[in-house]
């Protein structure tokens, strides 16, 4: 936590270099990538790492995802096997975390792994995000950032809004380009889907040329984070709307009648990078009934209704 004023950076290369500088104090920086703004620490300094925990209000047995700016850097952390090295060659860098065993001496502070032997890795395929990394020069512990169980960040204004106070910068590169949080895949034995996110499964699999596990397959491991209520905005939440009953509204998608639409056209990347603006928008008015179109769970989609669902669990 900290007392001055949250510092805003531009994402040019005095910003950068400013923000590398807040990382290497033991600071918490919040930057843009294509998934979602993250708030970044040293990955290596246990009181930094406990500060994201901090100011998240995050509960500290669930890990943190550790970013690099190439998979030769990833190597310093942990053991790729065949599918990892498969999935890192294609979808590196963008929106796909690997969980994959730790090194023993890779140096990562045991609060970013919540004392797990399994490190979460990710690549992003920002230039704002790749510019950070390659600043500090070091590996970077970062959830997203907004405060625990609360809707992801897609602009500098939902991070500023979240956690203005409790961070020292934050570098505005404007909104992200997917929207939602990066697909995770174990690569610990059978590779398995942890979480749906901005890669399809389906591009995975193909991939692979195997299926994944998927979250609920006993073989599968559990990301400690999948919380049932997540993402949540302040009203209630009703999936699969074909229309908003009196004193709800209409989070839309598709051609419908709707206050709020996700994509008139139904196009599923363009739903997937409004989701988390429209879900602080409904905040913003003060939305206390929201009932949401359904979304095909496909593609795209799967990430969108996981994130929805969380959104209307019970909290
Ligand atoms: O797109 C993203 O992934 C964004 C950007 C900032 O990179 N980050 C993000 O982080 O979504 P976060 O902390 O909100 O979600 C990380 C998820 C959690 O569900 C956590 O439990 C899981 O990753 N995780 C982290 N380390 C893990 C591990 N060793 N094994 C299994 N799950 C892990
Ligand atoms: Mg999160």
């Amino acid at each position: 936590m900290t007392d001055a004023p949250l510092l805003i950076l531009p994402p040019d290369a005095d910003g950068l270099a400013r923000a590398a500088v807040f990382l290497d104090q033991g600071g918490l920086v919040a930057f843009p990538t294509e998934t979602v703004y993250g708030l970044g620490a040293d990955a290596r300094n246990d009181r930094a790492v406990a500060g994201i925990y901090a100011a998240k209000g995050r509960p500290s047995f669930n890990p943190l995802i550790v970013h690099v700016p190439d998979r030769m850097s990833a190597e310093n952390y942990c053991v790729f096997n065949n599918d990892a090295a498969r999935l890192a060659a294609v979808f590196w860098p963008g929106a796909l975390t690997l969980v994959l065993p730790l090194l023993p001496d890779a140096g990562i502070s045991r609060l970013v792994t919540a004392g797990l032997d399994t490190l979460a890795v990710r690549v992003p395929d920002h230039p704002v995000a790749q510019g950070v990394l390659r600043a500090f020069g070091r590996p970077v512990a970062a959830p997203s950032a907004n405060p625990s169980g609360r809707i992801s960040p897609t602009t500098a204004a939902h991070v500023q809004a979240g956690l203005g106070n409790r961070i020292n910068a934050l570098v505005d590169g404007g909104p992200c380009g997917v929207g939602v949080e990066s697909t995770i895949v174990s690569c610990v034995g059978r590779p398995a889907l942890l979480r749906a996110g901005g890669i399809p499964t389906e591009a995975l699999e193909a991939c692979l040329g195997a299926p994944l596990a998927l979250p609920d397959d006993p073989e599968t491991p559990q990301a400690p984070g999948q919380l049932a209520s997540h993402y949540a905005p302040q009203g209630t939440v009703r999936l699969n709307a074909d229309h908003a009953e009196t004193g709800e509204v209409l989070l839309g998608f598709g051609p419908v009648a709707a206050d709020l639409n996700l994509s008139p056209t139904g196009d599923l990347t363009e739903a997937a990078a409004k989701l988390f603006d429209c879900l602080h928008q409904l905040d913003a008015m003060g939305a206390a009934h929201i009932a949401v179109s359904p979304i095909p769970d496909h593609g795209l989609g799967r990430a969108i209704n996981d994130r929805l669902r969380r959104a209307a669990a019970p909290r």
